[in-house]
């Protein structure tokens, strides 16, 4: 209950799936959350309170460089500091090389790498006790996939920027992981159904061929999120946390 106690932490990409799992778990483990999203978060918000726990909602695009300034100055603002950072917003395209329009790729790689520079860029100054920052990578960063080209560089990016930004900022008491998850039953996965035109069933059958035989729940994600997140693993950074009921093995 009480592994975020007298914690401030930022969750993007809150409003949905895995981060919204986790700000809720965080909450729940005593941390005031600041629930950024480019959809309406409120209704997590609500719950959040509800429980007894402490939250704010940001509408805010973490592709935009004032945006995600504005998320850490709320957080410094609301809650008197900050001390988690969980760069999880993101968006993926279900398409090749020949099928990715430039404008498409390029979008993709704002809101899924563009956006982890620009969250650290403001939120480390604002870390002045130290800190963890965890980022979302994907299995598709660390061994790629078909019919995502984009998705599979951006979260390669995401896995290796973790490591740069660990190096840099281990003096200040920061640490930095990624957490990367196999299929997870989100609305991210239903959207990959619908790109590809591939019935839901049928998509959701293919999780079934994993070791565990099926996708993860965003709160096993999210239990992982919490671990890095805390002084669990105080030993850590720079690595590259596989979530994927053993998708890799
Ligand atoms: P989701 O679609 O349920 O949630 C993503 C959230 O990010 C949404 O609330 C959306 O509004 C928000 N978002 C999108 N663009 C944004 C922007 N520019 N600014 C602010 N917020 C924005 O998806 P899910 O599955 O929870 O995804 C979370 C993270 O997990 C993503 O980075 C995704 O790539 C990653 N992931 C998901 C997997 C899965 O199977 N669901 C597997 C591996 C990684």
């Amino acid at each position: 209950m009480n592994t975020l106690r007298n914690k401030v932490a930022i969750v993007t990409g809150g409003a949905s799936g895995i981060g919204r799992a986790t700000a809720e778990l965080f909450a729940a483990e005593g941390a005031a959350v600041v629930v950024a999203d480019l959809a309406d978060a409120s209704e997590v918000v609500r719950g959040i309170e509800a429980a007894g726990g402490r939250a704010v909602a940001v509408r805010a695009d973490v592709s935009s460089e004032t945006d995600c300034e504005r998320i850490v100055t709320i957080a410094v603002q609301t809650f008197g500091g900050l001390h988690v950072l969980f760069n999880n917003a993101g968006i993926i395209r279900r398409q090749t090389a020949l099928e990715i329009s430039a404008d498409d790729w390029d979008r993709v790689m704002a809101v899924n790498v563009r956006s982890v520079y620009l969250m650290c860029r403001f939120a480390v100054p604002a870390m002045t006790e130290g800190g963890s920052i965890v980022n979302t990578g994907s299995g598709w960063g660390l061994k790629g996939g078909g019919n995502a080209l984009s998705y599979c560089a951006s979260k390669a990016a995401v896995v290796n920027m973790t490591r740069a930004l660990a190096i840099d900022h281990a003096a200040a008491g920061i640490r930095v992981n990624s957490v990367n998850p196999g299929d997870t039953m989100t609305p991210m996965l239903r959207d990959e159904a619908r790109q590809l035109q591939e019935e839901w069933a049928v998509f959701e059958k293919d999780a079934a061929d994993r070791p565990m035989g099926r996708a993860g729940t965003p709160q096993e994600i999210a239990a992982a999120v919490l671990f890095l997140a805390g002084e669990a693993s105080s030993y850590m950074t720079g690595s590259a946390l596989v979530v994927d009921g053993g998708g890799l093995a």
